[in-house]
Parts: C-alpha cells; structure tokens; sequence
C-alpha cells in the first residue's frame, strides 16, 4: 500500500484592521514604545472590535485557505480549530467555521493547546489522513486574547494580538511533500505560569466562586521566558533527531511569535542564520494560536516558502505545552 502524505494545498490568514500601537498603548498604561520593542521586539498588534470574534477571523482565513487549495467546501472531511478564546464555551468554534464555509460534509471540534494549538492541531490532522481516515481538512489556527487581558496590567496587556491562520491538508500518495515530523510535549506542572482562572467549571463566571479570582489573563512573565527557551530549542532537537536530518537541512524556521529575544535565541541554539528565520511578531504580538500559520501565510506569500521547501515550525503556551512540526512544504 502505497504511503498517504497530508500535503498543504492553500493557506489563508484573518486578521483585524485596527492597529494598536506601542505609542498608542503609552496612552493607556504606563509604557513606551522603546520598553516594549526592546523587551519583545514588538512594534504594533492587531485588535479585534466587539463584532469581530475567534469565528469570524478563523472564517475569512479558512474561506482564503479553501480558494488557494482550489478544494470545495463540500469536499471537507473535518474541520479542526485550534484555539482558547473561542466565541463560546460551546458549540465549537470549529462548528461557527463549518456552518459559515457550508463544509456540509465535514466533522468538526476545537483543540485546546494555546500558542502550540496549531502544532497540535496539524500533528492530529496529518495523523488522522495518514491513516486513511480522512481526505481533506481544514486546520484553523486562531486567538482573540485582546478580549481576555487586562487592560490596566502593562506587563501583559502590551504583548498581545488578534489574528487566524488556516491550512488546508489533503492525503495524496504521488508526492514526498506533507508533515514529515511531530513533537508534542507537556507539563502541567507549570499550569499556574499562564492562566484564564474564571469561566470554566472550577471558578464559572459570576458564580459565588468567581470571587476575587481574575477573569483577566495571567502570566509570570519572566518563568515563561525561561521556560519558552528551553522548550523551543528542545522541541526543534527532538524533531530533527527523530527526523534524522540537522537544522543546516532547514529551508525555513517558522517559530511561535511570542517575543523575539525567544525567537532569536531559539536560533542562536540551532545555529540557523537570519534569512531562513521568519519573523513578523513586530506587527503582531502574540497571536497565539493564530501566530505560526499567520507567518507561514505571510513567508509563502513573500516568496520565502516554496513547494519542495523543509519548513520547521515551534511552538509554545500555557499548560505548559510545546511542540513542533517538520513540513516539506
Ligand atoms: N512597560 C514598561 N515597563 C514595564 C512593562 C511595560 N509594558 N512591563 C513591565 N515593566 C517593568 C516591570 O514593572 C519591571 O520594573 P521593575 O524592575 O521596576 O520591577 C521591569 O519592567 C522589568 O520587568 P520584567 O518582567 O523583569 O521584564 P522582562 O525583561 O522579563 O520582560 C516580558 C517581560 C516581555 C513579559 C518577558 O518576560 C517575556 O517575554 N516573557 C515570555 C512571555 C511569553 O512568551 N508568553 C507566551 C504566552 S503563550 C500563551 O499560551 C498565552
């Protein structure tokens, strides 16, 4: 029997249009555009308005993915959305996005992996094709944490974006291109490092129990910097090993954009030079799940990303979890 490879045919992206700036955030907590760019490398984000949601960015970029793949909504299998800021606790968001695209054939749930949502989602996509069971799905990777900081806590309120990305994976047996390689790791041991306590079942909103317990996101940011090192440079290890091949093999590394001291020091570790390390987190922020097809759209639209291409891609978020995936793209 011949190998089914989950091979990328179309990659969409959503995003808001309102721009926030680091000049226009000094304006509403203590900050400046020099701290911010300096700390994180990022210079502007974007942000949702009240009507724009995790649904509505997901479905502008599933919509661009299905076009550029040339495959019906129809012809989809499954939709899976990778994200943790859903438009509600449930449906699934991935049901907003199959109903909204008419995918009338297709399965569909959410994933939650925070900022490595996408890798996971793409991990389980690519297995689910390569075992057969599937033929076409749509993998969303979206985040709307703008509606879920506190906008008065400077030290996270300034690292934040809106934005969605989204692949279309198709089971093709005349090919070596498709994800080639996955890493997924976990330590719910560093669960308190990043947190949305309020609004599931063990603090639900506005119950006695919500208390004085923040409905806000929470974040140690300098535990998650150490962690974010560590696991970026130790997720892309694991992959190349097991992949047999050394980062010299890389065409492209699409890192999770969370802060670009972390990018660079992920690469300054596999000794990848700047041309073949993506970066667009100074016009984004952190997009979470949204971040890594978000720059997979934008290096392939660029010309950076070409069929054929070895794509590595790392992520990293709250749980704690990380991961990565090799894709000949
Ligand atoms: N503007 C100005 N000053 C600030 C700001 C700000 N926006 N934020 C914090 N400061 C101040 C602090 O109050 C502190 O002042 P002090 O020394 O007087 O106490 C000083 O700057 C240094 O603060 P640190 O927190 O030590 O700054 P650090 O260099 O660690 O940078 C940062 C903070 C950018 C958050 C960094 O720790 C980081 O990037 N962490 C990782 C974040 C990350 O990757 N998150 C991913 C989340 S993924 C997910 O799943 C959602």
């Amino acid at each position: 029997m011949k190998t089914i490879h989950a091979v990328v045919e179309g990659i969409g992206h959503g995003i808001p249009s309102k721009v926030l700036t680091n000049d226009d955030l000094s304006k509403i907590v203590d900050t400046n555009d020099e701290w911010i760019a300096q700390r994180t490398g990022i210079r502007e984000r974007r942000i949702c308005t009240e009507d724009e949601t995790a649904s509505t960015l997901g479905v502008i970029a599933a919509r661009e993915a299905l076009d550029h793949a040339g495959i019906a909504p129809d012809d989809l299998d499954m939709v899976i959305c990778a994200t943790v800021s859903g438009d509600m606790p449930f449906p699934s968001t991935s049901c907003l996005i199959q109903d909204a695209i008419g995918a009338s054939k297709a399965g569909a749930f959410d994933l939650g992996a925070a900022c490595a949502g996408f890798i996971y989602a793409t991990a389980t996509a690519s297995a689910m094709i390569e075992a057969g069971q599937v033929r076409n799905v749509l993998v969303v990777g979206v985040d709307v944490l703008s509606k879920f900081v506190d906008w008065t806590d400077r030290s996270t309120c300034v690292l934040f974006g809106d934005g969605a990305g989204a692949i279309v994976l198709h089971g093709r047996t005349d090919t070596d291109r498709g994800v080639l390689k996955t890493v997924m790791l976990s330590d719910g041991g560093g669960a308190e490092h990043i947190k949305l306590e309020v609004g599931g079942s063990k603090y639900p909103m506005c119950s006695p129990r919500h208390g004085d317990h923040s409905h806000h996101i929470f974040m140690a940011g300098r535990e998650v910097y150490r962690f974010a090192v560590t696991a970026m440079g130790d997720a892309c290890c694991r992959l190349l090993d097991q992949a047999g091949i050394t980062a010299e093999d890389i065409d492209l590394f699409v890192p999770h954009q969370a802060n670009l001291r972390i990018i660079e020091s992920a690469a300054k570790r596999l000794e990848l030079p700047p041309e073949k390390v993506f970066v667009n987190v100074d016009r984004f922020g952190n997009t979470s799940a949204g971040s890594i097809p978000l720059g997979l759209y934008e290096a392939e639209r660029d010309g950076r990303l070409k069929p054929g291409m070895v794509v590595m891609t790392v992520g990293f978020g709250a749980g704690l979890v990380w991961g990565a995936n090799l894709i000949r793209w």
